[in-house]
């Protein structure tokens, strides 16, 4: 029998035709998801025309002209990865580059952390901030069955990246508008409220969205319900250096959530610190109470980012691991971290002078006063909308501001167009 007769033969057999036509498709009945507000604002900005149009909805810094921002740091540790001939393009461990994460480690918790010192903690390579946040979901929703609290308002991917790991996601009032700044009383009343042993996902430095940060007090109050209660803290730390240009201030809270003993979640990116945006580079840390925990912990999550990612990339972890483990390297970053956090420390100063001059009614000592990337600026939805459409400035309908879309030649423009707003739309 010839090779045709056989599959003939078979589909006879079977009583198959050996031809079909194309049948339902299984994609009809998927509905359109709706567009990521942050990334649909930025097409908006982009298909924009006016020549003066000003883009402050995207989270990512800019420079005095406006552009990217590549740190030289970076662009020399580039070339040394590059030049280097004994680089190769195998995979990672499954946890990382560990110089990277030891490294990283290192620099949230401090090199003088007791949990480094008793060997009591685990660094695992993530893709960037965002998947050390999943990853960490991931593994609390095994082996922390709770509801997680996230701030009220946050980061808009924190609700989707907690529900989509299977978490039941709650809130915890943040923001007062009155005083533009910490609900405290509102956030330890609702924390006290909440089962014990939930999870609180808390932002160390520069809150995203608001740029109010806690005090140091106000940190030990948080901790202290938080010990009460036996929550568990997830820190998501986006900003270290970035908020204040002291990488050691702006780790304060969680280091001293360490000192005091708890165990906990951190996910770091340096997506804003160094600029890696597009690399993806992140590391999650966890502390534990014993070595032999952290080995356990390590094998889940291992076990976890296998099925989710198999391995992280290089590149970025690379760079990284370069510029945190040498020291030159490391003081010329510092110096380049400052000037990032400075120009934004300005833009606040130079926004808060010019509504000032302008008497713009109301009070806009919050834009001083709030840290880091963004400013919420108490603006309201239709507000926003008529600065999109007459004024051609592009903001997140919560008001929120990028202070890095801020430079010399646009500010008094945005002044003076948040100024009518504020004057003319209520
Ligand atoms: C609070 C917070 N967490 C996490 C991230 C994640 O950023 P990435 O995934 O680029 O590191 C961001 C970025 O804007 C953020 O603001």
């Amino acid at each position: 029998m010839t090779a045709g007769e056989r599959v003939s033969s078979i589909a006879s057999h079977l009583g198959l035709k050996g031809k079909m036509d194309a049948g339902v498709s299984v994609f009809n009945n998927v509905p359109m998801a709706p567009p990521d507000p942050i990334l649909h604002l930025n097409t908006l900005y982009k298909a924009d025309p006016n020549p003066h149009k000003i883009n402050l909805g995207v989270g990512a810094y800019r420079d005095e002209q406006g552009k990217p921002w590549v740190l030289p740091v970076v662009r020399k540790a580039e070339h040394i990865i590059i030049e280097d001939p004994a680089l190769d393009h195998e995979y990672l461990p499954i946890d990382g580059l560990k110089t990277f994460t030891e490294a990283s480690v290192r620099l949230i918790l401090g090199k003088s952390s007791p949990a480094v010192l008793e060997n009591r903690y685990v660094g695992c390579q993530t893709i960037s901030g965002s998947g050390a946040v999943r990853l960490g979901a991931a593994f609390l929703a095994r082996f922390r069955k709770a509801p997680i609290y996230i701030s009220k308002p946050t980061w808009g991917n924190h609700r989707a990246i907690f529900a989509d790991a299977g978490l039941e996601v709650r809130e915890y009032p943040y923001w007062n508008p009155e005083v533009r700044g910490l609900a405290l009383k509102e956030l330890l009343d609702t924390l006290k409220s909440a089962p014990n042993g939930s999870i609180i996902c808390l932002h160390p430095c520069a809150h995203n969205p608001t740029g109010v940060d806690p005090t140091p007090e106000e940190w030990k109050l948080i901790a202290e319900v938080i010990r009460d209660k036996s929550h568990f803290p997830f820190f998501d730390c986006a900003y270290q250096g970035f908020a204040s240009g002291d990488l050691d201030r702006d780790a304060g809270a969680v280091r001293y959530f360490v000192e005091q003993g708890f165990e906990l979640l951190v996910a770091q990116s340096y997506s804003k610190n160094i600029g890696l945006y597009g690399e993806r580079t992140g590391c999650l840390t966890v502390v534990t109470r014993t070595p032999e925990q952290a080995t356990a912990v390590r094998s889940q999550l291992c076990k976890l980012q296998r099925a989710m990612i198999s391995m992280p990339p290089a590149f970025g972890a690379r760079i990284v691991s370069m510029i945190l483990n040498d020291e030159k390297l490391f003081g010329q970053w510092m110096v380049e971290l400052k000037t990032m956090a400075d120009r934004i420390i300005t833009m606040r100063r130079e926004l808060f002078n010019a509504l000032s001059e302008l008497g713009t009614p109301g009070t806009w000592k919050h834009i001083v006063d709030q840290i880091g990337m963004f400013s919420y600026t108490g603006l309201n939805a239709n507000q926003v909308k008529v600065l999109i459409e007459k004024y051609h400035v592009y903001l997140t309908d919560n008001g929120r501001i990028s202070m890095a879309g801020l430079n010399s030649g646009n500010i008094r423009r945005f002044a003076e167009a948040l100024d009518w707003v504020v004057r003319n739309v209520k």
